[in-house]
């Protein structure tokens, strides 16, 4: 038997009166892909920040290469070859691409500090290999074309791809990954996955793999742990973890079933009143177009899709609409008012909602203070009491941790944060960047639960996703973009079946 690369030997991590990881204990073969799974909150991500060196955990031994290296500090962790990416993007936005993955290597550069003051020979040949280096790491994510750019300006997709180059400059022998694929649509989760098998064999690494896309840890992992509430409850093959009660029951939810669409009613004879109407609507990034043209529109009570690869302008569209983006021309109409004449800081007032994708919630805030913000007018008392019931029961979670710092919340709960803060203004309109972002599949079917019966409250709602199936499964219409342009629209009942809405997502890929 191979000797392990990586122990967990009884790892326990306690928080306050909270076990986040109550005695774990799994190892990670040599050129392995092992993968970490289970549902939101389960300890994923404490663990991760064990084996690195972010907590020094409560109890128990981690081992790597034969050595104990729980409680060091992360950089001799780092140095010892252990290299990670974070689940919340952590890039320098104004910084280039290449850049990014150059900032990674200060440590692992020969050249010493006073190379790098005197600029000596040594320190120019080294940064030219730097250099080089980087570059083809950027090659084997297809973001060598991108390397001059603003790293802020790529699509969150390949913002993740960039946080895995910029790992690799470490040279690791073991590469974590929290959530890679989280924001990718499913044809770029198969280029991902073809991409890590690759790294694991161009660079013979072991990869550690947190992830709730399962076409991507079926399709990678040979070894598989599960985790719920701090504790294991299964491991082994994708096979038997996949078919595993305790597993299908805590985690995977209906996602393993492919049943049949969630049917929908037709639309209403008589159209509702228009909320939004949006009229060939242009954005650029300096010189880059990246929303064509856009004409779309929104009745009261309907759920509109916005559907489209990575990098197809929705994200964009949203903002541009919240006006937290400058229009290159077009229009606006939310309930019969003019946006144009209108600053972001207003709308919300107006009741228009923005749950932003990647979270943004108040990290030292309490959950309950998150929520209050999102109310608007605090001052409202019945309507906060409102918003928190709602919020409370959508999400039970919320309700156990009300006074939990934010940024000390799951991956997962943070989204729910997000999804129920918006929810607390009681808008006219709510517009919902990727709800299902990094969320569990179990919990996956109870976020389009919960947005069934938001919009059968009477909530109007515009939904960008990725997960095209489960958005047409919730919506009445959808629009398809690609490249900043809708290339395709209709009732989402008809959209379910055209073989053009997989095409728009194919035709874009980093294939
Ligand atoms: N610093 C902290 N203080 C208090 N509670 C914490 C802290 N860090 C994590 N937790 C809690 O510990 C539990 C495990 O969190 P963790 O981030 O490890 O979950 P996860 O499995 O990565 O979940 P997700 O899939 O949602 O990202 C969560 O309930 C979280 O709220
Ligand atoms: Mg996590």
């Amino acid at each position: 038997m191979t000797e392990a690369l990586l122990t967990v030997d009884r790892v326990e991590m306690v928080f306050g009166g909270l076990r986040a990881v109550g005695g774990v204990s799994f190892s990670v073969k040599p050129r392995s892909i092992f993968g970490l799974i289970g549902p939101n909150g389960a300890g994923k991500t404490t663990v991760f920040n064990c084996i690195t060196g972010v907590y020094t955990p409560t109890a128990g031994e981690i081992t790597f290469q034969g050595r104990p290296i729980a409680g060091k500090p992360a950089y001799a962790i780092a140095d010892a070859g252990v290299a990670r990416t974070f689940q919340n993007i952590r890039l320098f936005g104004t910084m280039s691409v290449l850049e990014n993955v150059l900032v990674a290597n200060h440590r692992a550069s020969k050249a010493s500090f006073f190379d790098a003051l005197l600029r000596t020979r040594h320190y120019d040949a080294d940064e030219a290999a730097m250099r080089e280096k980087a570059m083809e790491l950027l090659a084997i994510f297809k973001l060598d074309d991108q390397a001059e750019e603003r790293a802020s300006s790529l699509p969150y997709g390949d913002q993740r791809r960039l946080e895995i180059a910029r790992a690799l400059m470490l040279n690791p022998k073991l590469l974590l990954l929290d959530e890679p694929a989280a924001g990718m649509n499913s044809a770029e989760a198969q280029v991902l996955q073809k991409q890590i098998v690759a790294l694991r064999d161009r660079f013979d690494l072991a990869v550690l793999l947190v992830e709730h896309n399962m076409q991507v840890v079926m399709g990678v992992c040979e070894d598989l742990h599960v985790m719920d509430r701090g504790e294991t409850i299964a491991e082994g093959t994708p096979a038997v973890v996949q078919s595993h009660p305790k597993v299908l029951e805590a985690y995977l939810g209906s996602s393993v079933r492919s049943g049949p669409w969630v049917t929908t009613e037709p639309s209403p004879e008589t159209p509702a009143e228009v909320v939004l109407k949006v009229d060939d609507l242009r954005v650029n990034y300096g010189g880059i177009k990246a929303v064509k043209g856009i004409s779309l529109e929104v009745r009261r009570g309907e759920l509109v899709a916005l559907l489209g690869a990575n990098g197809a302008g929705k994200t964009t569209t949203l903002k541009a609409i919240a006006r937290l983006l400058p229009w290159a021309s077009g229009a606006v109409q939310f309930l019969g008012e003019d946006l144009a004449k209108r600053e972001a800081h207003t709308l919300p007032g107006l009741g228009m909602a923005l749950s932003p994708e990647g979270r943004a919630i108040f990290p030292n805030l309490s959950v309950r203070e998150n929520l209050e913000m999102g109310a608007f007018t605090v001052s409202d008392r019945a309507k906060v009491a409102r918003g928190m019931a709602r919020a409370v029961g959508l999400f039970p979670r919320l309700g156990e941790r009300l006074s939990q710092a934010g940024g000390t919340l799951s991956g997962g709960e943070q989204q729910m944060l997000a999804i129920a803060r918006a929810l607390m203004s009681e808008p006219r309109l709510l517009m919902l960047d990727e709800p299902s972002l990094g969320i569990a599949p179990v919990l996956v079917d109870q976020i389009f639960e919960a947005l069934e019966k938001i919009r059968k409250e009477g909530m109007t709602v515009l939904l960008v996703e990725q997960n095209t199936r489960r958005a047409l499964g919730a919506a009445q219409r959808a629009y398809v973009l690609v490249t900043g342009e809708v290339v395709l629209s209709g009732e989402a009942a008809d959209l379910r079946d055209d073989p053009r809405v997989q095409s728009a997502y194919l035709g874009e890929t980093h294939a």
